[in-house]
């Protein structure tokens, strides 16, 4: 038994792939045919008194044929493995490539820091479509066909033909929404609509043709300048902090009667520098348009401007992206240039 556990073990010792030890097991081990089975069946033809002896070294024999055979299965699997990482042409050692890890779009960013803002104050938040009807872009915002207002925000018109007419096109501005709103509400009314607008015109550092606005509208009893002139200013505050400078100047938007601007002190020039592209030399930086919302708007929507009144705002969010950030020219936004993007 001695000498064919030697032989045994020898023969494993040269088995050096898997086909080859499981030659070897078939040949020892094997349930058949395997010397080792053979063996154990001829205990049986042993003399009465050799038996059990016999029977018990057979055993033994095959417990350790076994093992070795085991041992010798792992050896050679591990060995594979270290010559995969040296032969191979997949090197198992180099490090995995990291991942780039994407981020919001400093727009996004800034569009829901705007929107948590106004949630803080109440205002829940509504959408309205991009390609837009003439009819709620302009006209129920009272600006008619030849209002020299629709020169302001120069459109993009969509080519389909409705009554032989163009009537579909890339809304201008959030404002329409007001209407949609009131159209399917009653006050009192205090709603955002965040959206992309576009308009057909020169690009510069303040000026894209397409844009991202926040409408504000609030609409009940009572409602006067001074609320809307509390929540932009809490709005400016929340965004930009309390050392920025604002200002509001009187401007014009026929959808609103009183009219205003806000603007914020140009981080650029300081005020400084009459040439300032940013700032055209004026100082200030124009975020937003507002105002009372015209009594003739409250009256289309079938509330009565006699007792209801309320307040309109639409804010450019590329601009106070610009303003949060320092950032000299709006048009680093949309040229998707990741050395700029991965700033924020
Ligand atoms: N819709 C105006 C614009 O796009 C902004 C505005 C909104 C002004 C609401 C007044 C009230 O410039």
């Amino acid at each position: 038994m001695d000498e064919l556990l030697n032989e045994a073990l020898a023969g494993l010792r040269n088995a050096a792939d898997a086909p080859a030890i499981e030659q070897w097991r078939v040949e020892w081990l094997g349930r058949q045919d395997g010397r080792i089975t053979k063996l154990l069946r001829a205990v049986r033809e042993q003399p009465q008194d050799e038996r059990a002896a016999f029977g018990a070294a057979a055993n033994r024999l095959k417990q350790e044929l076994e093992a070795a055979f085991e041992g010798r299965q792992e050896e050679l699997r591990r060995s594979a493995i270290e010559a995969l990482s040296t032969t191979s042409a997949l090197d198992v050692t180099l490090p995995g490539r990291p991942q780039t890890l994407g981020r919001l779009h400093p727009v996004t960013q800034t569009m829901r820091d705007c929107i948590k803002a106004f949630a803080d104050m109440g205002f829940r938040v509504a959408e309205g479509p991009e390609v837009e009807w003439e009819r709620y872009n302009f006209d129920g915002v009272r600006i008619p066909q030849d209002h020299p207002a629709r020169d302001m925000w120069d459109t993009i018109w969509v080519n389909t033909l409705v009554d032989g007419r163009r009537q579909m096109l890339l809304r201008t501005h959030t404002s329409p929404n007001q209407v949609r709103v009131m159209e399917r509400s009653e006050p009192p009314i205090r709603v955002i609509v965040p959206g992309k607008c576009y308009r057909q015109e020169a690009t510069d550092a303040t000026h894209e043709w397409m844009l991202t606005q926040i409408e504000g509208l609030a609409v009940d009893e009572g409602i006067r300048m001074t609320d809307l002139k509390g929540v932009l200013y809490e709005f400016a505050r929340t965004m930009f902090g309390s050392e920025r400078k604002i200002i509001f100047h009187h401007s014009y938007f026929p959808f609103v009667e009183p009219g205003i601007e806000m603007a914020l002190d140009c981080f650029i020039c300081r005020g400084n520098d009459a040439r300032c592209g940013t700032c055209h030399g004026t100082g200030w930086i124009e975020i937003l348009g507002a105002g009372m919302v015209h009594p003739e708007i409250i009256d289309n929507a079938g509330y009565g401007s006699d007792r209801y009144t309320g307040f309109a705002f639409g804010i450019g969010i590329e601009r106070v992206a610009l303003l949060r950030w320092g950032i000299e020219d709006i048009r680093h936004f949309y040229a998707n240039d990741v050395r700029f993007l991965s700033q924020f």
